[in-house]
């Protein structure tokens, strides 16, 4: 008798201990809305695994194949978004980022939809700061969303900012510019008619400011009790941007560098299902916790709610 083929149900919700390209062959084809992952950079520890760091000359031949793989994985209007760093080699900043992302695009058939740049204002000062290196320290990140069709999930509305205030003077009818002349807040004219409606709040860009500063939450103290040193984790709030705009409640979220869960819990937060790999297993045990414990927090914060409306019906 043949082996079952395996269906979704088999990774939902789950973290999957392997190696992502071997784990991703394994699930059905067109089966994912959204991958979000940020995978080892190129010269980084290996995060407890045998193998060693990858070096960046060889980064676009080992991300292609697994890049292969989430692109079959992805429906036709599925979206992949990379948060991906590179480094300073031999004096100059490698461009292994930028291969990878031409190659993504010519050798994988990803279309590039925007270019992100995470800007983390708490980056410390390092080497580069004392000036001598000729160049500032780096102070972002970047995340690339693809497209695998040209039709593609987006929701702009999750991730709109507030407006400022001098455009809620002026959708509101009042301060300076006038709709009716089509100005600008600044009175300056604007050629295009319906960029000043109300939309409930303005587009965020293409610059996300995110302080990545790891406080002593819950999963460092997770850390701790399990003596697991923890892997490189992205903010929460990086994750959220992506998962709200790009992914809808119920579809599937798969990370297949998935570390230490982030997003997984986010995607699980905002009721979606999701799917996390990782190669370490003490990672997806760390994970695994972390998002028992907020499922546990979140029960009981509910249950907190609903006590409290009882009390105040009565
Ligand atoms: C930058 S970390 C991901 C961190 C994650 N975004 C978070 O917020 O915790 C990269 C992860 O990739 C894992 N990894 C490295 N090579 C892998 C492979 N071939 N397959 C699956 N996971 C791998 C590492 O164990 C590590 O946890």
């Amino acid at each position: 008798m043949g082996r079952r083929k395996s269906t979704l149900k088999d990774f939902e919700n789950r973290f999957i201990i392997g190696d992502c390209e071997e784990v991703m062959k394994t699930m059905p084809e067109k089966s994912i809305d959204l991958v979000l992952t940020s995978p080892p950079y190129a010269d980084q520890r290996d995060y407890g695994r045998t193998e060693s760091s990858i070096d960046p000359n060889d980064y676009v031949k080992w991300f292609i194949p697994k890049a292969k793989q989430i692109y079959k994985l992805l429906k036709d209007d599925g979206s992949f978004v990379l948060n991906i760093n590179d480094k300073v080699v031999d004096g100059f900043q490698h461009l292994y980022v930028f291969e990878l992302v031409v190659a993504l695009c010519n050798q994988v058939g990803f279309h590039l939809v925007r270019d992100y740049i995470w800007y983390n204002p708490a980056t410390p000062p390092n080497v580069y700061s004392r000036g001598g290196y000729g160049r500032t320290k780096k102070s972002h990140e970047y995340c690339f969303w693809f497209a695998k069709s040209d039709k593609w999930t987006f929701d702009m509305d999750p991730i709109r900012k507030p407006y400022s205030k001098d455009m809620q003077k002026y959708l509101e009818g009042k301060g300076k510019g006038d709709r009716n002349q089509n100005t600008r807040p600044s009175t300056h004219n604007f050629n295009c008619e319906k960029v000043w409606t109300n939309n409930g709040g303005a587009d965020p860009g293409s610059v996300i400011e995110i302080a990545n500063t790891s406080s002593n939450d819950m999963f460092i103290k997770l850390c701790k009790e399990k003596h697991i040193a923890h892997p490189a984790r992205f903010p929460e709030k990086l994750a959220e941007f992506f998962i709200l705009s790009g992914s809808m409640e119920g579809e599937i979220v798969l990370d297949p560098f998935s570390g230490s869960g982030t997003t997984a819990a986010v995607a699980s937060k905002n009721n979606r299902r999701w799917i996390g790999i990782d190669a370490n297993s003490e990672y997806c045990e760390l994970a695994s916790a972390r998002l028992e414990q907020e499922e546990e927090e979140r029960q009981a914060a509910d249950k907190e709610g609903e006590i409290a409306n009882d009390q105040s019906d009565k």
